[in-house]
């Protein structure tokens, strides 16, 4: 992976290429570059004829008018699927933070927990910029998070890297790229069943509408018109 960086961000860089050189492979880094530039973090994909250019902005208008309007519409599947409002959300799989931002703006406490050290930087870059309380992450393994952590939670949500599936649209560069630097979880059942430990209310795990997977049969699926999302209920309680 190509590290580039002004004079203020020299020695992070090194660090940084060394380690995440170790983490990745050769053939996938090749054409994917992280660029510093002052506060601003920002990931090249070559990989295609147009190189895309990726980075995660929280305060962009675009982004926030479109999260107004969804939530100024009828009622979103969030309130269906967290139902008391401003209560704690651990997310298991933040990515680009986008379900969690979401679910930050309807008054949700949010933990991330994002285990590739390149979205860990994006993300936490974006937070900095941020600065909104109850609204944090971590980077780690969820698993090892839920293990460890004396915490628990209303909510836990997981949503893992979907497979492609047969018939179905192209994936965006945004999640394309996602997938060269993300790892897939190798038991998404043990996470799941360890969720349901440490949380409260219910463990919600999101999945494309005709996924495959061999995940955990749930309680009951809150269906929209593409996805299912896996509900659980969580015995934090009675343990
Ligand atoms: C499909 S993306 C999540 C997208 C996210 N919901 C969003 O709105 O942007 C899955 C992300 O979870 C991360 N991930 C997968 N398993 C994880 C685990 N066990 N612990 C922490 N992060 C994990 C991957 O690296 C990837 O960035």
């Amino acid at each position: 992976m190509n590290i580039i960086s002004d004079a203020n961000n020299e020695k992070k860089s090194i660090f940084l290429g060394t380690v995440l050189n170790s983490y990745y492979d050769q053939i996938i880094t090749k054409k994917l570059s992280i660029i510093f530039d002052k506060e601003d973090i920002q990931l090249i994909n070559a990989h295609y004829k147009n190189p895309v250019s990726i980075s995660i902005n929280f305060l962009d208008k675009e982004l926030n008018n479109k999260i107004k309007l969804r939530l100024a519409g009828k009622k979103d599947v969030f309130d269906k699927l967290f139902p008391k409002k401003g209560s704690t959300i651990l997310d298991c799989t933040a990515g680009y933070g986008r379900d969690s931002y979401i679910l930050r703006s309807m008054g949700y406490d949010i933990t991330m927990i994002e285990n590739s050290p390149v979205m860990s930087l994006l993300l936490n870059s974006a937070l900095k910029k941020l600065e909104l309380s109850n609204f944090s992450m971590y980077h780690g393994n969820s698993y090892d998070y839920l293990k460890h952590s004396e915490n628990h939670y209303e909510y836990i949500y997981i949503d893992f890297m979907f497979d492609k599936l047969k018939g179905s649209s192209l994936s965006s560069k945004n999640d394309e790229t996602l997938k060269l630097i993300s790892f897939q979880d190798s038991n998404k059942n043990n996470l799941i069943k360890l969720a349901i430990k440490k949380s409260k209310g219910r463990v919600i795990v999101k999945e494309p509408k005709h996924s495959l997977s061999n995940i955990l049969k749930p309680d009951y699926i809150i269906k929209t018109k593409l996805l299912n999302f896996n509900v659980y209920r969580g015995v934090y309680e009675k343990i």
